[in-house]
């Protein structure tokens, strides 16, 4: 895990920013902050898609309080001065074991979001998942960031998908992300309320969120219009898709309902790359994967957009760890702190993604924001690594220096005395 450690020491020093970007961004100490800045920045509908969770919030907020359920124990006077977050995955060596999730519709929210995020990921060496449901075309994050991983949704039926398998081949990229738990798309009554709807409906209640939101309109979506056109839905497919602001277009959501694991065979057979599947909550279901070919799986509830109740992935984690022991087993949904991180890797993670804060640093901060975002974090971990009294990650360990909280009825661990 820690063969070249002065190389990864090196990738993960921060990309100074700029005078002007710091003293943009110099209010935004830790994520949480993002969402303040966007809540400001962004006209309410698009606010709204982002900071959407599903029905009564209860798993973005159980995502939230499973990390509550545990507590550090500290070891002191330990030479902590030499430590390092760096990592590897699939061979391939990272400044933090922190990724960024895929993320739907950033170019709305962030001028060029995807690529700004791709950059950003670039710059301080940590994984990016390009999102399926983005308004760039695939090919063109590729060709900027080669690293990138590219995340689908599938299509309906067999075809679309082998089409859509191969155009994400012949782009190059390595890793691709299935995306599993969408099987219909979410119940939209938060983001109807918001007044968001995909593709947006021209109104006069849009444009007034858009003259009241005038950096946005000037700074990303006129600014997208005049470069670059009217954004469309490129990725879903292996063709064009609908454009995102249209009052009569109606987007495809080809009915995913009836896919099952002969699809899943089919990509397999395919897909020479890395396959990655997202959304997976079960002990179950992670086996399958893996007899099925799966090289690894993201555990996660969608941050909460899905099925409301829909059990958090912290709280799924070790048994999935457990099952498959021989493939990499990832996690995202309500990472906000480096405690959060160091958290999930003690209890089996190899890498956290995180989803919506780095949607917000995009839109108030562009490229540099994302980077800003990543830099706090990882500032977190090696800052909380040494207040644990470690210097490498994988000296991370339940029962020792994590352990789950009195309130949570389970015995502490003799090891922690
Ligand atoms: C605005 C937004 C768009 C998203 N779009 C996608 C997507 O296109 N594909 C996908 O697999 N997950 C998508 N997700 C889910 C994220 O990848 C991730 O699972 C989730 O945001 C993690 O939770 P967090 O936001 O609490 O960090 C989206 C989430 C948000 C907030």
């Amino acid at each position: 895990m820690h063969s070249s450690l002065a190389a990864m020491k090196e990738a993960a020093k921060p990309i100074p920013l700029r005078p002007g970007e710091r003293r943009r961004l110099r209010n935004f100490l830790c994520l949480d902050d993002f969402e303040e800045g966007a809540r400001k920045h962004l006209p309410r509908p698009v606010f709204g898609y982002i900071s959407a969770a599903a029905e009564m919030r209860r798993s973005q907020q159980a995502n939230r309080a499973a990390f509550n359920e545990y507590e550090f124990v500290p070891r002191i006077l330990h030479d902590v001065s030499q430590r390092s977050a760096a990592t590897s995955l699939f061979g391939v060596g990272y400044a933090a074991p922190i990724g960024l999730a895929p993320l739907g519709l950033s170019a709305l929210s962030a001028y060029r979001g995807d690529m700004a995020m791709a950059r950003a990921a670039t710059a301080m060496s940590v994984p990016m998942i390009m999102s399926g449901s983005s308004l760039i075309p695939l090919e063109q994050v590729a060709k900027e960031c080669p690293a990138a991983w590219f995340q689908a949704y599938l299509p309906g039926d067999r075809d679309s998908i082998a089409a859509l398998v191969d155009r994400v081949a012949r782009a190059g990229f390595d890793t691709m992300v299935l995306t599993v738990d969408t099987q219909v798309p979410p119940n939209s009554e938060n983001t109807v309320r918001s007044g968001f709807s995909a593709p947006l409906r021209p109104s006069v209640r849009l444009a007034w969120e858009g003259l009241t939101h005038p950096r946005w309109l000037l700074g990303t979506f006129l600014k997208t219009l005049w470069r670059h056109g009217m954004p469309h839905f490129e990725n879903n497919y292996a063709t064009r898709g609908a454009p995102i602001l249209s009052a009569s277009v109606l987007r495809d959501f080809s009915d995913r309902g009836h896919l099952d694991w002969s699809h899943f065979a089919d990509i397999r057979k395919q897909w020479k790359g890395r396959l990655v599947m997202k959304g997976i909550l079960s002990a179950r279901d992670a086996r399958l994967a893996r007899d099925a070919g799966a090289d690894g799986v993201i555990v996660s509830n969608h941050g909460g957009r899905q099925l409301d109740g829909a059990i958090a992935p912290l709280r799924a984690l070790p048994t999935i760890v457990a099952a498959c022991p021989d493939i990499p087993v990832m996690l995202d949904g309500g990472v906000r702190r480096g405690t959060d991180v160091l958290t999930a890797l003690a209890l089996g993670a190899r890498m956290v993604f995180v989803g919506r804060p780095f949607g917000y640093a995009a839109a108030v901060g562009g490229e540099a924001g994302v980077r800003h975002a990543i830099h706090l974090l990882i500032s977190e971990v090696t800052r909380n690594m040494a207040m644990l009294g470690i210097t490498r990650l994988d000296e991370l360990e339940v029962g020792m220096n994590v352990v789950r909280n009195a309130g949570h009825g389970v015995a502490r661990s003799a090891g922690q005395m």
